[in-house]
Order: C-alpha cells, then structure tokens, then sequence
C-alpha cells in the first residue's frame, strides 16, 4: 500500500471505526513500519517487526510510560509494566513467587461455581447483559477474592478499576483537556486504591492469611521483599491488567461465536475446544490493541531503524491478523490453535496473568456452550466501550432459553 493510501493513526479514533477497526488497522499493518514526526514516532503492525522490538534489548518500558505520561503527573507509583531491568526484573521475580500457576489452577472450581451462579441468576429473565452480568463481575470478583478484599469492598474495588482503565489509552484522538481531566481522574482513583490497601496490607503483615496479598506481603528472593509502595503499584496493577482486559476477552469471544453460528456448534459439539476458542478470540479480536517501548538508543523496527528516544507504537491487534503467519485471517477458526498471537505480548513483559486470564474465559465459553439454551445475539444492542486500546463491548444482550448444564 503507498503512503497515499495509508489510513491515519487517529482515524481509529473515530467513533465510527470501533465497531470494526480492523481494515484501518490492516492499512496501517500494510503500511508498516513507517515514521512520523521527524523519526520520532514510528508504527509498528506486521507479526514479525513487533515480536522482534518486544524482545530487543533496547526497547524500554520506563521511558515509554514516562513520554506517553505526556502533560499528566507521573505516578509516583511506577508498577513494574513501566520498569526495565534490572528493576523489572527484580519485582517480576518476586511477584511471581506469590502468583503462581498452582494458585492460579486451584481456582479453577470457584471460577466454574461463579460462572454458573451468574448464567443462572440471568436465566429466569431469558436474557443476559452480558458484560455487566457476567464478563465483568467474574474477574472483579476472582481477583477480589484472590488479593483478600472483604466481599462487602468489592463495589469500591470495582469502581476504582473502571476509573484507572481510562487511564490505559493513549491520548491520541482527544484533546488536551480530555487527557489531562481522565489522568487526574486515574490519579484519584489511584490514590484511594493506595490508601485502602495501605491499610489491608498492614493487616496482612500482622494477621498473614491464605490470599495472594499475604504471599507478596511474605514474598522473598535473596533476601529482598516488596517495599509497601511496590506492593501497593502492584496491587493496582493486578487490578487494572487483569480486569478490563479480562471482561473484553470474555465479550469478544462470546460475540465472535454467536456471529459464527457454525464454530458455536463446533464448540457445543466438543466443548474441549474451549481453550483454542480463547486462542483464536485474542488473535482474532485482541482485548489489549496496542503498547508502547522507547527506542533506548537506535533500535531496528523491520526495515528502519527508530532513533534514540523515539516512540515506537505497536499495534498489537494488527498483528493478529497478519496475513504472513495466519492464512485467511479475518476467518474465525476455533480449531486454527494460534498460540502464537501476540494478544499477551511477549519478551521480559510477556502478560503474567495469562494463565488466569485464560483459565477464566475457557471457563465461561465450555459454560455458555453446553449451558446456554439456544443463546441469541441481539446486534441492536450491541455498543463499543469508547476506549481505542482495551477493546471489547460496553453493552451486549443475548437472549437464551435458560442455563442447565449437562
Ligand atoms: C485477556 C486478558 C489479558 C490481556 C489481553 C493482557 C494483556 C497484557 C499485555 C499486552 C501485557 C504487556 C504490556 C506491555 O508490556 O506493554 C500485559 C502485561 C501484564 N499483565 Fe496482562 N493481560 C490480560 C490479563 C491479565 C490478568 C488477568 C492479569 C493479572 C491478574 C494480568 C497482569 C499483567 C501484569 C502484571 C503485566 C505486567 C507484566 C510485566 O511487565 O512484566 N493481565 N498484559
């Protein structure tokens, strides 16, 4: 494609483009990588280009959330999303100690439970909301639960998340003004999330309990342990990471089946595919559309080479539909096993709740596939969270004739 034809950056921006952003996102991946701004903004689309920067040495986590922090006040929490080694490296390690797949299996039944609870509360008014009745109260309530947050917290808790969430988009497509009043909002949300659980981690130290906060409050490696602000930007980033991207996995799925009333049979049929469904679901409808890195001096990007300090945009969703590593990629194929996406990144910050993000959706498709009583889609209902980078439904209804399960 020339660079005539080349679809611009903030025309995904436009309302009109969430439904289906991905022919733009094919002309920008096509296109790609090119560079803006004198050198220092480059785009990255095609599978390969940005699975090689995720990976280069030079691509720094740290001065990309300092750069996309634009106007905003930096946080004076940086999680470790926003660290390059050795200090990534560092807290990863330690937080990993406590999030660990074991955890993360033996919650397999309580998930199952939860799922249930939620298709079956519905199946009475014959039709579910699907985001707020199931896609976002299941992993609010598991990593709750996980982290050790009263029950009676879990409203607050949610609320916070929603209101950090906006704090994931990068600024382009809104003004100034708009940036800067969703960063403070964010800021708030993040200074009540920090003092809330300034407070539950003082209670952890004196009365340690089976929860994922005690085994960070206890975490050590080589004699090192988590500061209270380190535990506290960690806390907050379990939430932000593993929520709304969660509910958008969850509702891209479950429309990309009811639209593809064939693979829905498929899955019906032998719902052991349920864990591919999640597969394709992230290839082909990616919950987190994009990051960042800063070319940490000069930095290939496929054939340029980003200068130091430049911008390097990685359009993760791009890539999923990459024709050069998935043949026919706008098909929908439950069988396809395309573990190779990037949906969860991949290098130093590969996604450490993958397993739980996974298990969760698998969890909620072998459910509504074997459950679910002749489930409709209503399209009429179906609107987009106005949010360019964590991309699912804000509203989907589908219509059933009520939940038993085999
Ligand atoms: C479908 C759901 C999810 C998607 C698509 C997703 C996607 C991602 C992506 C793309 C990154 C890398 C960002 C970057 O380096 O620029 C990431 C990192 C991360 N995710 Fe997830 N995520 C999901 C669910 C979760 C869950 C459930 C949790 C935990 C409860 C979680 C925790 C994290 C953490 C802690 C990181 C930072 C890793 C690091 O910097 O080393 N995510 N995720």
């Amino acid at each position: 494609m020339s660079t005539m034809q080349r679809p611009a950056l903030t025309d995904l921006a436009d309302p009109a483009t969430l439904p289906d952003p991905y022919p733009v996102l094919a002309g920008l991946r096509e296109a790609s990588p090119f560079a803006e701004r004198d050198g220092a903004f480059v785009v990255a689309g095609k599978h390969a280009d940005i699975a090689a920067v995720l990976r280069h040495p030079n691509a720094s986590s740290e001065r990309s959330n300092a750069q996309l922090a634009g106007p905003r006040r930096r946080s004076e929490r940086p999680s470790f999303l926003s660290l390059d080694p050795p200090d990534h490296t560092r807290l990863r390690r330690l937080v990993s100690k406590a999030f660990t797949p074991r955890r993360i299996a033996q919650l397999e039944p309580r998930i199952r439970e939860i799922t249930a609870g939620l298709l079956n509360g519905a199946a009475a008014a014959g039709q579910l909301e699907l985001v707020s009745q199931l896609a976002y109260p299941l992993p609010v309530r598991i990593i709750s639960e996980m982290l050790g947050v009263p029950v009676e917290d879990h409203p607050r808790f949610a609320g916070w998340s929603a209101r950090l969430a906006h704090s994931l988009q990068p600024g382009f497509g809104l003004n100034p003004e708009e940036v800067i009043s969703r960063a403070e909002a964010a800021q708030a949300a993040s200074d009540e999330f920090a003092e809330y659980f300034r407070e539950l981690i003082a209670a952890r130290r004196s009365h340690p309990a089976n929860d994922l906060l005690t085994a960070m409050v206890q975490a050590e490696d080589n004699g090192e342990m988590l500061t209270e602000d380190e535990l506290i930007a960690t806390c907050v980033l379990l939430l932000v990471a593993g929520h709304e991207t969660t509910v958008g996995l969850i509702s891209n799925a479950v429309l990309a089946l009811l639209r593809h009333p064939d693979q829905l049979a498929l899955l019906r049929a032998d719902p052991a595919l349920a864990a591919r469904a999640v597969e394709e679901t992230l290839r082909y409808d990616a919950p987190v559309q994009m990051t960042a890195r800063v070319a940490k001096g000069a930095m290939p990007v496929g054939d340029l080479t980003a200068r130091d300090d430049a911008l390097v945009l990685l359009l993760l969703a791009a890539a999923g539909r990459d024709p050069a590593v998935y043949p026919d990629p706008d098909r929908f194929d439950i069988r396809r096993g395309a573990a190779s996406h990037l949906a969860f990144a991949a290098g130093p910050h590969f996604c450490l709740g993958a397993p739980l993000a996974r298990l969760e959706a698998t969890v909620v498709l072998e459910a509504f596939a074997t459950g679910m009583i002749e489930p409709e889609l209503d399209e009429a209902s179906l609107t987009y969270k106005p949010n360019l980078n964590l991309r699912g439904p804000e509203q989907l209804v589908v219509r059933f004739g009520g939940f038993a399960l085999g």
